[in-house]
Order: structure tokens, then C-alpha cells, then sequence
């Protein structure tokens, strides 16, 4: 297993380029693998959770080339996709299972879809049933959790005929939107989603963007399947939600001054900059323009010359942050007061429960932080100090500690640090030199 060792840095300048946005980057290779003919993806995200969809792909005989950051995609047709010849393996990318089996569920052929240790305690009720009711048939692993029935993967999903339904979800997720959205290219009628809150849109853009018409209206969007529609270039912004770590270091080292390039600014993603602002971090968001359909900026971020204050953090803003509450975490335990993090119970089925992990792993190095069922209560600030980190195998929450450790007094160690790859290549490499 791997270790990162950590030392108390002084400041961060200059400008950073975090790479490809991991949502755009998965759907980029789904949709482009559905069109008619040649996709171009620049500044793809080639990390452990895209390749596995761009592999998912490959099974069912698609020719994708990598070229850098660069992928060719070959596409067939919405109905050119082949059974593959195994079950398809997602590893730990939760958003290639969901969103794959939307896509699946309209073939005319079985397919099993599995993944890690991870993927296989990930919840599936959430996509199983409205996949049921658009007429599709999915098999996964039914066992009870807390009383309450829930299915697991692996899930065998055997192609139907399927019908536009209109579905009321139950929880704000962008991973169940879209998996019904793909399911919805398959089926007869319209496809109607409404959302408790809105979620991240990347979907419904770059359907837009591939010429496939989505209709929205507050929150909900509804799609008809269209006959073909064709490949197009894409270009994919930085991920906000990799941004996210330099921001809070930039802000918390003082003296640090970064500009971070060509960032996603979807406001469905936005979410940590409102929170930056509330609690008092001083940046600039310049030179915003739209392309291949979605925002995209400079962010300069400036270090510390400020108090930082605690907020409360809720309601339709979980949605547009859900990723970086670890690092925001981070970022509260500086912050003067309670920093009240609610109405985030889905952060406990994420690649790890991050309510426990972020509260146990930040604890050890000193911050006071309280668990609660649907967040954490974070009072501050507090002194952080070295620590031994478990990454419980969870990308953000091994890089939330990094960044922990460039403000902890002595020498944090955080193990298990490969899981980093799912999301960040280059994260260490780049920036810790390990
Ligand atoms: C994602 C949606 C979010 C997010 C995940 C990626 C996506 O999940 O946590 O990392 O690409 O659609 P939910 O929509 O299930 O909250």
C-alpha cells in the first residue's frame, strides 16, 4: 500500500491546471460511444474511474483510442452496442454503474455490471426501481439495511422494450437523473425526471450539445428518444471538485496567491465557492466562457490575510458541493465557531461513509468535529497536528487530508493513497512529490 508523507508548507503561488472534469469526462465517452460516428475528447480525464467506463465501452466493441489527454471514440449508433463477452467491470466508479445501466437496460442483450469492495456495498434501490417501472428487467443482490430493503451489485440487467415514464425522486442524485435520461434514448414516449433539488446537469448539456433535444422546466427535464444523432469535439474542463483542494490550500496558507486555469464553473457545481465566500476566503472568478456547452473560468485565490467564520451548510447547496465537503471540512476546522454541515446523509454511501471517515481522520489530527446522522458539526479553529491517516480507501478523503497536513504541525503520514488515481493522476506526483 502506498504512503504519502507530509510536511507544513509555507505558501502555494503561481498558476495550476487541475485535470479533466471526471462527470463531463464519463459521459463524453458514453454519449460519443451511442453517436453516429467520430468523437473527439480533449482534455479527457484519463484516471482509474474513466478508463473503466471507456473499457465497459471497449467490451461492448467500441473502438476508443487515448492519445494523452485525448480520446477518440468511434461511434455506432444508439443501437451498435454488442454483448460482451464477461461481465462489465466499473471498479470503484459508482458513476460508470449507474449511468452505464440506464444505457443498458435499453439493449437486446443480458449484461452483468460489477465493481470493487466499494462499488459492491453501493446502493442500487435508487436506479433498480424507476429502471423496473420504465419496463426493464435488473437482478442485483437484495439484503436489508436497517430495516429497509436495499440492492447491491452486481447487477444483471437484462435489455427490454422501455417506456417513458415520469419518475419523482426521492433523493437530489445526478447519477440516478442520468441513468434514467440514458434510458430514456431508448425508450418509447417521454422521460420525465423531477428533482427534489437540482443536481449537477452534465447530462442534460451535453445531450444538448450532441444535438439530442432535453427539455427543462424548474426541476425537471424530460427527453424523447431521438433516431441518431452525431459525434462532435468536445472539450472538457478542469474539475472543480480537484480545484477544490488548491483552493482551500491556497487560502489557508498564507501568503499563497494561485490561479487555477480553466476550471468548470457548471453552477450546479459551484457549491464550494459560495461556501469559500461565505466563510470569508478572498478569490476572483475571471474570464468565465462557455464551451462544448459548459462554464468554465480562472479562479485566483489569495492566502489568509482574513478570519475565516463558520457556516451552516444545507438544503438545495448539498448538491452542488456533495463531493468536496471533505475538503470544505478541512477548511472549517480554521474557521471561528461551528461550521454545521446537514441534510448530507448520502455522503454515507459514497466511495467510503465520509461522515465517519472525514470525522475520524480529522479528529485524529486534533480538529473538534461532532458526527451527526446527515452531516457533522465542525468547531473551530483548532491547531491541527500531524497524524497517521487511513484513506479507508477514498480518494477525497486522502487528498482532504493532504492538504490537512500542508497546515498540521509535524509530519502527517496518510496510507493507502493509490485510491487517488480514481479521480486525480498526477495529484502526488505533481504537487507532493511522491
Ligand atoms: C456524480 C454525481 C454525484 C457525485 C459523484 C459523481 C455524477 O453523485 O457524488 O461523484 O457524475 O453524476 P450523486 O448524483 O449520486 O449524488
Amino acid at each position: 500500500m502506498d504512503k504519502l508523507k507530509i510536511l507544513p508548507a509555507q505558501k502555494l503561488s503561481g498558476e495550476i491546471k487541475v485535470p479533466g472534469d471526471k462527470s463531463i469526462s464519463h459521459r463524453a465517452v458514453m454519449l460519443g460511444a451511442l453517436a453516429e460516428g467520430e468523437t473527439i475528447v480533449n482534455n479527457f480525464l484519463n484516471s482509474a474511474d474513466c478508463r473503466a467506463t471507456a473499457e465497459c465501452f471497449r467490451q461492448m466493441g467500441i473502438e476508443l483510442t487515448a492519445n494523452g489527454s485525448q480520446l477518440t471514440i468511434l461511434g455506432k449508433g444508439l443501437k451498435g452496442l454488442y454483448k460482451p463477452s464477461k461481465s462489465l467491470d466499473v471498479g470503484n466508479s459508482g458513476t460508470t454503474l449507474r449511468l452505464l445501466s440506464g444505457i443498458l437496460a435499453g439493449q437486446n442483450f443480458e449484461t452483468t455490471i460489477t465493481g470493487d469492495s466499494s462499488i459492491q456495498k453501493r446502493p442500487m434501490k435508487r436506479i433498480v426501481e424507476p429502471l423496473e417501472l420504465m419496463g426493464a428487467k435488473v437482478l442485483g443482490l437484495r439484503s436489508e439495511v436497517r430495516g429497509q430493503e436495499e440492492i447491491f451489485p452486481p447487477l444483471t440487467i437484462t435489455g427490454s422494450k422501455l417506456k417513458g415514464i415520469t419518475y419523482k425522486m426521492p433523493i437530489a442524485s445526478a447519477q440516478v437523473k442520468s441513468c434514467l435520461l440514458l434510458a430514456g434514448l431508448y425508450a418509447e414516449g417521454e422521460t420525465t425526471i423531477v428533482e427534489p433539488y437540482p443536481s449537477r446537469d452534465h447530462t442534460e448539456r451535453m445531450l444538448a450539445y450532441f444535438g439530442v433535444p432535453v427539455k427543462k422546466f424548474k426541476n425537471e427535464v424530460s427527453i424523447s428518444a431521438p433516431s441518431a444523432f452525431e459525434g462532435r469535439e468536445i472539450f472538457v474542463p478542469g474539475d472543480i471538485s480537484s480545484a477544490a483542494y488548491f483552493l482551500v490550500a491556497g487560502a489557508l496558507l498564507p501568503g499563497s496567491d494561485i490561479e487555477i486555469r480553466g476550471v468548470g464553473t457548471n453552477p450546479t457545481r459551484t457549491g464550494i465557492l459560495e461556501v469559500m465566500h461565505r466563510m470569508g476566503v478572498e478569490f476572483f472568478v475571471k474570464d468565465e466562457e462557455i464551451i462544448s456547452g459548459e462554464p468554465r473560468a480562472n479562479i485566483r485565490v489569495t492566502g489568509l490575510g482574513y478570519n475565516l467564520k463558520g457556516i451552516e451548510i444545507g438544503g438545495d447547496l448539498i448538491p452542488r458541493l456533495i463531493d468536496e465537503i471533505p475538503i470544505i471540512a478541512v477548511l472549517a476546522t480554521q474557521a471561528e465557531g461551528q461550521t454545521i454541515i446537514k441534510d448530507a446523509k448520502e455522503l454515507r454511501v459514497k466511495e467510503s461513509d465520509r461522515i465517519r471517515t472525514i470525522s475520524t481522520e480529522l479528529t485524529k489530527m486534533g480538529a473538534k468535529i461532532e458526527e451527526k446522522e446527515d452531516g457533522m458539526i465542525i468547531y473551530g479553529p483548532t491547531k491541527l497536528k500531524a497524524a497517521k491517516i487511513d484513506s479507508h480507501g477514498d480518494h477525497r478523503v486522502a487528498m482532504s487530508a493532504a492538504i490537512a497536513g500542508l497546515i498540521a504541525e509535524g509530519q502527517t503520514v496518510i496510507e493507502d493513497t493509490e485510491c487517488i488515481e480514481t479521480s486525480f493522476p498526477g495529484f502526488l506526483k505533481d504537487y507532493f512529490k511522491a
